[in-house]
C-alpha cells in the first residue's frame, strides 16, 4: 500500500473529536505526587494541550537519572556495574508501582566513557527471567552486543568489554531478549550511554550532567487503578500507553541555570512516535543518534521515532519559560493507522524554566566552536548494495531465526542498504555495530533533523530509505549483529535479522552456532532449530 500522506510536518488542523476509543483518564493528585496525573490517549486527538493545564506549582522537578561512577582498574579500564533488578517506584497516586530498573528501581544510572576508553560492564540479573543487555548505538565485538545471543540467566553475571572506538554520540542501553524486549523495556529497564571525545568539549558545548547536559528519556504507560503498569492495552504496534513519563516522572520541570541547556532526547517508548517542539524559545540541532553535528543547526522540531535521539540546545535569558512538547505529524501513514502509533497527539513534556540569575558560563549558540569532523558525502560507488524489504513482522521475507545468518559484511566495506517499507504500518530500521547516513528517503533528501550520523531510521511505507552504512572495527564469524525494527512488538514478533562482520581471512559462516543456539536445540526450543 502506497502512503497516503507523502509530506512530513506538522498537522495543527488535525484535532478531530469525537473519535474517543476509551476516555481521557484523570486521576486527582494524590499524596504521593505533587501533581495532576495527566493522560494521553492513543486514539483520541486531543483538543488542547493535557499536560499543562495551568503551568506553574503542579509540576515535580526532572529526576535526573544518576551518573554512574566507573572503578578505574590499573590499566585504566573503566568498570560499570549494573544490576537488573525489580522494585517499587512511585510514580502514580493509585499505588506503587512494581517496576524495573537497573541498580534502581526504575531505568539506570547513565553511563558515560570517551573514544578511546576501554570500558568492562558486569551485568547481574536479580530479575525473575532471563535478560540481556545491548548498548544500542555502540561499535563494539559482536560477543559483547548483548543480544538474543548474550542471555543472562537469574542469578547469573555477563561481562562486556570493549574500546570506545567512536566519537560523541547519544546511546543507550536495553534488554534485546527474544521475544520479551517489550515487557522488560516497559518495565523500566533502560539508560543512557553518553559517549564523549576531545573535538566536542572543546567547542563549548554543555557538558555538566544534570546541570546544563539533561536526559530526557521519553517513554509512555498506562496505569491500572492500583498504580500498576497496565501491559495489556496494545495497538497493532504495540504498549501505547495514556500517560507520558519522562525519566520516570508525570508533567516535570527542569530549572534551567544555564543561558545553554542541552537536552539528550530518547523515544524510548515501544511505539509511540513523537514530534518535538520548543514553545518560548528556539531550537537548536546538535547531533541524531549516532553523532554530533560539525556545527549547529537551527529546527523547528524534530521526529523521534521508537530508539531515535536528538541531541538539541535550547538558549534561554535568566526568568524565561519555555516548553518542550510533542505536536502531531505526518508519518506519511493512513489517519487511522498513525493515530495508533501516537502521531495526532499533543501534549507537553517537559517545562524549562529559568532562574532568576545564572551562575555559570554565559556562552550562546553562536560561540560554539566546531563539534565534530564534518559529514561525509554518498559513497560515490558503494562497495555492496543491499536492499531490505519490510513486511508484516518480516525483513526480506524472513522471520528473526537465531542459528540463520541473514547478510555477511566485509570488515571495512562501504555499504548502502536500500530499505523499502511495503507495508502499511509504520517501521524503522536498526543497525547494530554501525552508523549510517541517509541519503534519501523516497528519492527526495532526508529532512533537515535527520541530516546526520543515524542508528535508526524511519521508513515511511513506500518511500525506501537509502542509508549509506559505516560499520565497527571488529569482526568475527560466530558472533552476528542485528538489524530490526525498533516498535518492540515488533521486534519480538522476529522483525529482525542477523548479520555477521568478517575480515578477508575468515570464511562465512553457514549458520549461528552460539551457546544460547546450542541451549535451544538441545531444549528442543523453537529458537534455534529449523
Ligand atoms: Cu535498541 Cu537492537 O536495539
Ligand atoms: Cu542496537
Ligand atoms: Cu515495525
Amino acid at each position: 500500500m502506497k502512503a497516503a500522506e507523502p509530506t512530513p510536518g506538522e498537522q495543527p488542523g488535525a484535532a478531530r473529536p469525537g473519535l474517543t476509543r476509551r476516555g481521557v483518564l484523570a486521576v486527582a493528585a494524590g499524596g504521593l505526587i505533587a501533581g495532576t496525573v495527566v493522560t494521553l490517549s492513543g486514539w483520541t486527538p486531543l483538543p488542547k494541550p493535557i499536560l499543562a493545564p495551568s503551568g506553574g506549582g503542579t509540576r515535580s522537578p526532572l529526576p535526573i537519572p544518576p551518573l554512574a561512577e566507573p572503578e578505574v582498574a590499573h590499566d585504566g579500564t573503566r568498570i560499570f556495574s549494573l544490576t537488573a533488578q525489580t522494585g517499587e517506584s512511585r510514580i502514580h497516586p493509585g499505588g506503587p508501582t512494581p517496576s524495573w530498573g537497573y541498580n534502581g528501581a526504575f531505568a539506570g544510572p547513565t553511563l558515560r566513557a570517551a573514544e578511546g576508553d576501554r570500558v568492562r560492564i558486569v551485568v547481574r540479573n536479580e530479575l525473575p527471567e532471563t535478560t540481556t543487555v545491548h548498548w544500542h548505538g555502540m561499535k563494539l565485538p559482536a560477543q559483547y552486543d548483548g543480544g538474543p545471543h548474550q542471555p543472562i540467566a537469574p542469578g547469573e553475571e555477563w561481562v562486556a568489554e570493549w574500546e570506545v572506538e567512536q566519537p560523541a554520540a547519544t546511546c543507550w542501553y536495553h534488554p534485546h531478549t527474544h521475544g520479551t524486549t517489550e515487557a522488560q523495556v516497559g518495565r523500566g529497564l533502560m539508560g543512557l550511554f553518553i559517549l564523549q571525545d576531545e573535538l566536542s568539549e572543546w567547542s563549548g558545548l554543555p557538558v555538566d550532567y544534570g546541570v546544563d547536559d539533561v536526559p530526557v528519556l521519553v517513554t509512555d504507560r498506562s496505569f491500572n487503578a492500583d498504580g500498576s503498569f497496565a501491559e495489556r492495552e496494545r495497538t497493532a504496534f504495540g504498549l501505547l500507553g495514556d500517560t507520558l513519563l519522562v525519566n520516570g516522572a508525570l508533567s516535570p520541570t527542569f530549572e534551567v541555570t544555564r543561558q545553554l541547556t542541552r537536552l539528550r532526547l530518547l523515544n524510548g517508548s515501544s511505539a509511540r512516535t513523537y514530534h518535538f517542539v520548543v514553545q518560548g524559545a528556539s531550537m537548536t540541532l546538535i547531533g541524531t543518534e549516532a553523532g554530533l553535528l560539525p556545527g549547529p543547526a537551527p529546527i523547528n522540531s524534530v521526529t523521534l521515532t521508537p530508539g531515535e535521539r536528538a541531541e538539541v540546545l535550547i538558549e534561554l535569558e535568566p526568568g524565561q519559560t519555555a516548553m518542550l512538547q510533542s505536536v502531531p505529524h505526518s508519518l506519511g501513514l493512513l489517519q487511522s493507522t498513525s493515530r495508533a502509533a501516537g502521531a495526532d497527539d499533543r501534549f507537553d513534556v517537559l517545562e524549562l524554566r529559568a532562574a532568576a540569575s545564572f551562575d555559570g558560563p554565559a556562552l550562546a549558540v553562536a560561540e560554539l566552536s566546531m563539534l565534530a569532523a564534518a559529514l561525509p558525502p554518498p559513497f560515490e560507488t558503494p562497495d555492496v548494495t543491499r536492499s531490505m524489504v519490510l513486511t508484516n513482522n518480516r525483513i526480506n521475507g524472513a522471520t528473526m531465526e537465531m542459528s540463520r545468518v541473514d547478510q555477511v559484511v566485509t570488515l571495512g566495506a562501504r555499504e548502502r542498504w536500500v530499505v523499502d517499507n511495503q507495508h502499511h504500518l509504520p517501521h524503522n530500521l536498526h543497525i547494530h555495530n554501525a552508523r549510517f547516513m541517509i541519503v534519501s528517503v523516497g528519492g527526495e533528501p532526508p529532512r533537515d533533523f535527520e541530516r546526520g550520523w543515524k542508528d535508526t531510521v524511519y521508513v515511511p511505507p513506500g518511500r525506501p530509505v537509502v542509508i549509506d552504512v559505516e560499520f565497527g572495527r571488529s569482526s568475527d564469524p560466530e558472533w552476528p549483529y542485528m538489524f530490526h525494527c525498533h516498535w518492540l512488538m515488533h521486534h519480538d514478533m522476529g522483525m529482525m535479522g542477523q548479520f555477521v562482520v568478517i575480515d578477508d581471512t575468515q570464511e562465512p559462516p553457514t549458520a549461528i552456532s552460539t551457546p544460547a543456539v546450542r541451549a535451544a536445540n538441545t531444549a528442543g526450543g523453537k529458537h534455534g532449530a529449523h
